[in-house]
């Protein structure tokens, strides 16, 4: 048994840690054929593509997928701690599970994922969720086999939750959601510590994979037919700093768009991070996607400085122009969080401002919510629900405005657009254009999904466009 200990998930210090190749152990292949899964997954893309590797393991085992999890031998939950309304979701799982559980007595489940790293929760689990079978962390994905097979075997609860990053693992097995875009993790965990996020406990240091894994690993999507890979990470544009003396983010990128891959993306870019060369490589090369996501938080200079996120509403501001000039057409989105502890009337105006002058293509908006562990979880925090409430709405308001007023200037433009999907409406279909809008369109032909089309937008709303295709 490994319980989860946020002091020691705080440190950071130069270690060596190993790059080990995974290998599925021979005598639990296919050890439960017949037997079925569910998971559910919570939270960020990371997460998704963890569930993308936990479901092949999952699958080696021998256990095959269900939807409903009123079908499945075992239910496993992949949990996010970002916000308490994920912790929320996820009790409330626990709970349907713990009724699921009186009515089929050997149902197996489990819990992984940021949670996971929780001390809270797993001592929450062990003394009032008894009948949960296994739990284990970010670091242990690659241990589910034997986890599952031992809480199976012996009958008794597993909790196996580093909460210091062990090797780095390459070569698990993955099952991708989809055939045409993909996943890249290109870097593990956050060094930046931001006061309000739990993420560096949940996830560790940052770790960078070696170049040469992910070029196989583009490589080989390319080989498959991959249309777009998303390069993934906390924060990506820490990529190299760990590993090389001269090999950034802004490298990696380069090398990755002279492949023949259509379209390359790539989240989340912390602002502190963003240098000149990044955004000189995504000006300069057409299959790297003009999108990209910059938190900026807040507007406030001072809450900016509260939140420890190392720039200025100015410095920030510097940037997302320097952005906006060099890459044609580039759309820009952010993630907003109101009513950080201490936030005045005067700081939200300020975030309000930001705003104005951003002019922000997307936006996730948050009320702060505490995390226990953090710093900002002890900070004086005056302000009720009540006004936060009204802060988000307002802030609402003013961002919506500005995604239609965007999405408006497309209207008669032909825009590519990656086909996901084909609507319940004949001859309709939606994919996403190069700037990562939402498109619903029509065509007088069929389309396959994976297909790259132009698309002639006819009309826009706030949250996708409407168009037609053209030849
Ligand atoms: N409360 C509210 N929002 C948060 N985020 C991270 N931590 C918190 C928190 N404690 C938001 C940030 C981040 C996004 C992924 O989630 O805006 O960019
Ligand atoms: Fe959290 Fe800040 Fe790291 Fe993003 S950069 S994961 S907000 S600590």
């Amino acid at each position: 048994m490994h319980l989860p200990d946020y002091k020691e998930a705080r440190t950071r210090d130069k270690r060596e840690y190993k790059r080990v190749e995974y290998s599925f152990s021979d005598d639990i292949k296919n050890k439960y054929i017949g037997k079925k899964f569910h998971l559910k997954t919570y939270g960020c893309q990371m997460n998704e593509h963890d569930s993308e590797n936990i479901e092949a393991l999952l699958i080696a085992l021998g256990f095959s997928k269900v939807d409903d999890y009123l079908d499945a031998d075992l239910v496993l939950l992949n949990t996010c701690s970002i916000r308490e309304n994920a912790h929320n979701k996820a009790f409330g799982m626990l709970g349907r599970l713990k009724h699921r559980k009186q009515e089929k007595k050997d149902l197996i489940v489990g819990l992984c994922g940021c949670m996971a790293q929780e001390a809270s929760v797993v001592e929450e689990i062990m003394r009032d969720y008894k009948f949960v079978n296994f739990v284990f962390g970010t670091h242990n994905m690659y241990q589910l086999p034997e986890i599952i097979d031992r809480a199976i075997e012996e009958n008794k609860q597993q909790i196996e939750v580093y909460s210091r990053e062990g090797d780095l693992v390459e070569g698990l097995p993955v099952v991708r959601a989809n055939n045409y875009k993909a996943y890249v993790n290109i870097i593990y965990g956050c060094n930046k510590f931001c006061t309000y996020c739990i993420v560096p406990y949940t996830r560790g240091m940052e770790r960078s994979r070696e170049k040469e894994d992910i070029l196989k690993e583009v490589d080989e999507l390319i080989k498959d037919g991959y249309k777009e890979i998303t390069l993934l990470g906390q924060n990506v544009n820490a990529y190299g700093k760990d590993l090389y003396d001269d090999y950034t983010l802004g490298d990696l990128l380069e090398e990755i768009a002279l492949k023949d891959i259509p379209r390359v993306r790539f989240m989340t870019s912390h602002p502190w991070d963003f240098t000149d060369r990044m955004i000189e490589v995504i000006g300069k090369y057409k299959n790297i996607m003009p999108s990209v996501h910059l938190p900026v938080q807040s507007g406030s200079s001072r809450i900016l400085k509260l939140m420890g996120r190392r720039y200025t509403k100015e410095s920030y501001l510097e940037l997302f122009n320097k952005i906006k000039e060099v890459v044609p057409g580039v759309s820009i989105s952010t993630d907003i969080i109101v009513g950080f502890p201490g936030e005045t009337e005067e700081d939200f105006l300020e975030t309000l401002d930001l705003v104005n002058k951003c002019k922000y293509d997307n936006a996730f908006t948050f009320i702060f919510s505490k995390r226990e562990g953090t710093p900002a979880c002890k900070l004086d925090d005056p302000v009720s629900l009540k006004e936060k409430e009204e802060r988000l709405q307002r802030l609402n308001e003013v961002v919506n405005k500005y995604f239609l007023e965007n999405n408006k200037k497309l209207e008669g433009k032909v825009v590519p657009v990656l086909v996901e999907g084909v609507s319940d409406k004949k001859n309709m279909y939606f994919g996403y254009s190069d700037t990562n809008k939402l498109i619903n369109f029509e065509s007088d032909r069929e389309i396959e999904v994976g297909s790259i089309v132009n698309v002639e937008i006819t009309s826009a709303k706030t949250w996708s466009l409407d168009g037609r295709e053209v030849k």
